[in-house]
């Protein structure tokens, strides 16, 4: 039935009936928080190119965890400022080391927090690349068993979920072996698995101070162009074990998004990342957008293209905006 039957326009007209017909709602559910720990106490320091996002000392991040669960955004994902860096990554793992220590104090001081860790060597090494590095170049076989070392680590430390971000074939196989042989068999782990090369890092690199000293993360992380290479990507994940898969970044990927989750039936996740944020805090301070209205109709855009869940630097603006 066409014009002048039908009028699309007739189901616009009436705000209550607008939301019923709503097809994507976006809600404090669907949304994780990146947080940055670092050594210290009472220690918060803003990171410039990422607005209202700080290095905090571990006390402070169980207080910034406990405002969070308030406002409703029940899980958070640890990324970790260590005091020194080595050739390798291997100090993540020590059961010391930030990333576990914080994890034992989430868990201690608000436990029905949701804590997950990103499990990554590049802000642990002194020359910021994401493993262990021979003849130049990462070596993919023996950066998987640091990527295991710190996945253990952590998990003994009480996270509830592993999210590998460091793009080594083979390594969803190895972590979930890893925590399988320990015991860990209930432990979930969501694999960036689409994770592209991207400039988007820019802001991230600075908060976690990871940037590569030499060279880029092409060898390892994928080109922007592929998207029949994420598809391979993607499957080669589920069948090492990947129990939520991810597309990162999200903005320029949602059709990278979509196609996934058309093909496959697994939860995705997509990684609203620092950059996306950065550009639209820039433009709302400047007062050119409203950044409302933007951050609402970006993430209700990730979650339109397919994602289930969002790792977005916006989830506590987003959750205070909702209250
Ligand atoms: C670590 C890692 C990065 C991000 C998440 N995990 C940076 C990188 O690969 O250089 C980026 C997150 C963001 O930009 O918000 N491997």
């Amino acid at each position: 039935m066409a014009f002048p039957i039908t009028r699309l326009r007739r189901l616009r007209q009436n705000p209550v009936l607008r939301a019923m017909v709503t097809e994507t709602k976006v809600t404090t559910d669907d949304l994780i928080m990146p947080l940055f720990a670092c050594p210290g106490t009472n220690i918060k320091n803003p990171i410039p190119s990422m607005p209202g996002n700080y290095q905090m000392s571990i006390d402070l991040i169980v207080e910034e965890c406990k405002e969070l669960f308030d406002l409703g955004i029940k899980s958070v994902l640890l990324f970790g400022i260590p005091e020194t860096k080595d050739d390798t990554g291997i100090i993540a793992a020590h059961e010391h080391a930030i990333i576990p220590k914080t994890i034992r104090a989430i868990k201690k001081h608000v436990p029905q927090m949701y804590v997950i860790a990103d499990v990554c060597n590049c802000e642990y090494t002194t020359h910021g690349h994401c493993g262990t590095i021979v003849d130049g170049d990462v070596d993919n076989d023996l950066t998987l068993d640091t990527l295991a070392a710190q996945s253990i680590s952590f998990v003994k430390a009480g996270v509830d979920m592993i999210a590998p971000s460091d793009m080594m074939d083979g390594r969803v196989a190895k972590i979930r072996k890893a925590l399988d042989d320990n015991n860990f068999t209930n432990t979930p782990i969501m694999a960036y698995s689409a994770k592209y090369s991207s400039a988007f890092y820019g802001p991230f690199r600075d908060a976690a101070e990871s940037a590569p000293q030499f060279g880029d993360r092409q060898s390892y992380q994928m080109n922007p162009a592929n998207s029949d290479e994420a598809m391979r990507e993607i499957d080669l994940d589920i069948i090492e074990g990947a129990d939520i898969v991810m597309v990162k970044p999200a903005l320029s990927y949602l059709d990278v998004i979509r196609r996934a989750k058309d093909m496959f039936n697994i939860p995705m996740a997509a990684y609203n990342v620092s950059g996306e944020f950065s550009m639209v805090k820039a433009a709302a301070e400047k007062g050119w957008i409203d950044e409302k209205r933007i951050v609402n109709e970006i993430l209700t855009s990730i979650k339109r293209a397919g994602a289930d869940i969002i790792i977005t630097y916006h989830a506590k603006d987003f959750a205070k905006w909702s209250k």
